[in-house]
């Protein structure tokens, strides 16, 4: 029981305190990777992330959550649901940075989402002890209070079953209206994910179970010494990654029972987990605030998501000493005309621009209104004090530049680049 309590210890007090640049400025807590290719990413920096297919290019940042985000899940219409430390879940449109609609009741941080395969419902786990229902066309949730203590995970079932698990080490299975069955486990349980016809819980012991929902029986896996916090399954339900807390990536064989390959790296820790839409690929999101792919054949990485940028005037200025530090910017900036606004506005001719002006490009209301002009002393100012100090409620994720020469090299890279 002892090992989850540091877990969510964890959980909750690494949001926004960034001390190192990338595109999210926390640790990547949630990816979700829809059938045509396009991803989306949720972070311990209070944001979630639009990413283009295939480019490494952020296309939208989201930010509405006040605090870490912790589960993010597609909605039928191309939307998302995401939910986290702020007890909300919100609905975002398919295009647009405005919330739809604002799901508020649970009254303790929001661990998990699962949409019901028939496109109706969403279902919520929290701290709070509780499951609800939300009916997507509106109206207000089921509530399911069974469990005892914080519940951490939901998963549906093909057949409409809802599962949840969470600190209780017991495993409910919701089928209409009547009381759950319970599954009891025993430790801790900290991520579902339904493959096939089974169930498979990842747990604070370290192990992998896959629970037959019908029987009840299971087979258990040993998998790490510490808890495991990330569980995917691919598509087809054959294959199944997973991570520890400080643990290795391990991809298993649902099929089989048996470990396929343990991954280990400088990418690790890991938060999150995604297999791509032809379950070639594993996308791993942890503390190094990365999305990386990795080839589930062969272990090795693929492709980083975020992709270096290919932009003209980023390759004329690659050997300035501030390309390096201006790389957790390309996600979302570009420094021409031409290649125009990404998730953020081109900093193209930054310096003598007054905030909030870029053509083409809206801006959030905290920078309506203000009075900076852009210059090297405000740039460097940016990335010392962090964005969420100088310009409270900006969408753009905290990220600093500890190192005053950083800052030097950074701005007159921007200046010198986006000339
Ligand atoms: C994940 C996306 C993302 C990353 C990474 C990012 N930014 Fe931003 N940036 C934004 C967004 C979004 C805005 C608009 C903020 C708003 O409207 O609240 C913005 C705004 C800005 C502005 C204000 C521009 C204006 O027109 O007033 C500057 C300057 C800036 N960013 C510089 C940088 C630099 C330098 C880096 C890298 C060290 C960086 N950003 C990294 C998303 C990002």
């Amino acid at each position: 029981m002892r090992k989850l309590s540091v877990v969510i210890a964890i959980l909750g007090t690494f949001a926004a305190h960034a001390a190192d640049l990338r595109g999210h400025g926390g640790p990547v807590r949630a990816i979700v990777v829809q059938p045509d290719g396009r991803i989306a990413t949720a972070s311990f920096d209070t944001t979630i992330i639009r990413w283009q297919p295939g480019r490494g290019v952020a296309e939208t940042v989201l930010r509405a959550h006040e605090g870490a985000v912790n589960a993010l899940v597609a909605l039928p219409d191309g939307g998302y649901a995401s939910a986290g430390e702020d007890r909300r879940i919100l609905v975002w449109p398919k295009s647009g940075i405005t919330p739809l609609r604002i799901l508020e009741g649970h009254e303790a941080p929001v661990a998990s989402l699962a949409l019901s395969p028939d496109g109706t419902t969403l279902a919520s786990a929290a701290w709070d002890g509780t499951v609800r229902l939300w009916p997507l066309a509106g109206g207000s949730p089921r509530v399911l209070d069974q469990h005892r203590g914080n519940v951490n995970a939901v998963a549906y079932l093909s057949d409409g079953t809802l599962a949840s698990a969470g600190y209780d080490g017991t495993l409910l299975l919701h089928r209409g209206a009547g009381a759950p069955r319970a599954i009891p486990i025993g430790v801790p349980l900290n991520a579902l994910a339904s493959a096939g016809d089974e169930l498979v819980v990842a747990a604070a012991d370290g192990q992998l179970r896959f629970v037959n929902p019908l029987t009840g029986s299971m087979d258990v896996l040993p998998v790490s010494e510490v808890p495991l916090v990330a569980l995917a399954a691919s598509a087809d339900g054959k294959r199944i990654g997973t991570a520890g807390f400080r643990g290795a990536l391990v991809l298993a064989n649902r099929e089989t029972r048996a470990i396929i390959r343990r991954m280990a790296g400088p990418a690790f820790p890991l938060w999150s987990l995604a297999f791509s839409p032809d379950g070639t690929e594993i996308l791993t999101g942890g503390a190094d605030r990365l999305v990386r792919r990795w080839s589930v054949a062969t272990g090795e990485p693929v492709n980083p998501v975020l992709a270096e940028a290919t932009e003209a005037r980023f390759a004329a200025f690659a050997t300035h000493p501030g390309a390096e530090i201006y790389k957790a910017c390309i996600a979302c900036h570009t420094l021409s005309e031409e290649d125009g606004n990404r998730a953020g506005p081109t900093l193209h001719r930054l310096m003598g621009r007054k905030i909030g002006t870029a053509p083409g490009y809206t801006y959030s209301a905290a920078l309506a209104g203000k009075e900076i002009i852009w210059s090297r002393e405000t740039v460097a100012r940016l990335f010392d004090i962090g964005p969420n100090a100088m310009l409270p409620g900006t969408k753009m994720p905290e990220q600093v530049v500890t190192r005053a020469e950083d800052r030097e090299a950074l701005v007159d890279f921007i200046e010198k680049a986006g000339q």
